[in-house]
C-alpha cells in the first residue's frame, strides 16, 4: 500500500475504530510495518481494499480477532539469542540471587517461549522456586498457546542449540514430556508463570519487579510509544532493577532512556539508576 496522505487518513480512521470499538490502541506503532501488515490483512482475508476492512472490522468481532493475528507479530523461540541468556545467567543472577523472593516481568511474551526459558534459567541456577514471573501480551490467541505451554516437539529440538549456547546445564528435554508431535511443559515451569492480558500501550503497572524482560516488541513502536513503555518498566522495576531489551532495540535515543544505564551494553541489559 502506497504512503499517500490519503492512505494515512485511512489507516487513522481505522486505528481510531479499533481503539474506540474494541479498545486496542495501535495509534502510536510505527507506520512503515503497521502499513505493511494492513495490507497482508486486506489481502488474505479478502477485503477489496482498506476502506472495506474496515467497514466490517468496525461492526464484527470475528473480524477483529482476525486482523489482530496480523497486527501483532507473534514470531518467538526458546532462547532466542542465546547470549542474551547467557548474560542473564552470568552477570544479572548473581546479583539476583541476593534478594530473598523475586518478580519478573516478561512484557510481550507471545506464545510463552521467552518466559518458560527464563523459568529453566531460573530453575538452573537455583532461583526460580523464590520467583514469581508475571508474563503479558495483548494477543488473547498467543496467551492461550502460551498458558498450555505445548510447543511442536520438531521446534524443541531445534531450541535445543539455543539453550546449550545459552550456558544450559542439564538437558533441554528435561523441561518436557512429548506426547506424539507436541512437547507439554513440565509442571514446575508452569506454575511459576502467570500469562495474563496487557497492554504496554493503555494499560498501568501492576507490580513492582526485579527484572523486566521485554524483547522484540518495543520495534514496532513509535518514538512516543517506546519512550512510555520504557517509563513502565522503569515505574515497575525496583530500586537498580534490570531491564533486558531485544537485539535491535535500547533504550538510548529514547525519552526517558536516561532512567537507566548499561549493564552488558552488546546484550542490550540496562540497570535502573538509582
Ligand atoms: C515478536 S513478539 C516477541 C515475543 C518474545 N518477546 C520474543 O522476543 O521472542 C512481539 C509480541 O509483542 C506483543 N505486543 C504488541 N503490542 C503490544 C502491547 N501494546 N503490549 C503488550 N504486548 C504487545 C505481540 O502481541 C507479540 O506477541
Amino acid at each position: 500500500m502506497a504512503a499517500t496522505a490519503s492512505h494515512d487518513a485511512e489507516v487513522d480512521a481505522l486505528l481510531d475504530t479499533l481503539f474506540r470499538v474494541h479498545h486496542y490502541d495501535f495509534r502510536a506503532y510505527s507506520r512503515v510495518s503497521l502499513r505493511r501488515r494492513l495490507a497482508a490483512a486486506v489481502e488474505r482475508l479478502g477485503y477489496a481494499d482498506l476502506a472495506a476492512l474496515h467497514a466490517h472490522v468496525a461492526r464484527d468481532g470475528t473480524v477483529f480477532n482476525r486482523l489482530l493475528g496480523f497486527l501483532t507479530v507473534q514470531v518467538s523461540e526458546m532462547f532466542r539469542d542465546p547470549h542474551y541468556f547467557l548474560a542473564l545467567r552470568e552477570s544479572v543472577v548473581p546479583l539476583l540471587s541476593t534478594y530473598p523472593s523475586l518478580r519478573v516481568w516478561v512484557a510481550g511474551c507471545s506464545s510463552g517461549e521467552e518466559a518458560y526459558s527464563l523459568a529453566i534459567l531460573l530453575h538452573e541456577e537455583g532461583l526460580l522456586e523464590r520467583t514469581m514471573i508475571y508474563a503479558t501480551d495483548i494477543n488473547p490467541v498467543a496467551l492461550e498457546k502460551a498458558a498450555a505451554g505445548i510447543y511442536p516437539v520438531e521446534a524443541m529440538r531445534a531450541y535445543t542449540t539455543n539453550y546449550q549456547q545459552a550456558g544450559g546445564k542439564a538437558s533441554l528435554s528435561d523441561y518436557y514430556t512429548a506426547a506424539y508431535d507436541n512437547a507439554v511443559m513440565s509442571r514446575p515451569m508452569r506454575e511459576r508463570i502467570t500469562f495474563a492480558d496487557h497492554s504496554l500501550a493503555t494499560d498501568t503497572v501492576f507490580a513492582e519487579v526485579h527484572l523486566v524482560s521485554c524483547r522484540n516488541v518495543l520495534i514496532y513502536f513509535d518514538a512516543k510509544l517506546q519512550a512510555h513503555a520504557l517509563g513502565l518498566f522503569a515505574d515497575a522495576l525496583c530500586r537498580r532493577g534490570f531491564l533486558g531489551l531485544g537485539a535491535r532495540e535500547s533504550v538510548r535515543f529514547t525519552a526517558g532512556g536516561d532512567r537507566f544505564a548499561d549493564f552488558a551494553r552488546e546484550d542490550r541489559i540496562f540497570r535502573k539508576v538509582a
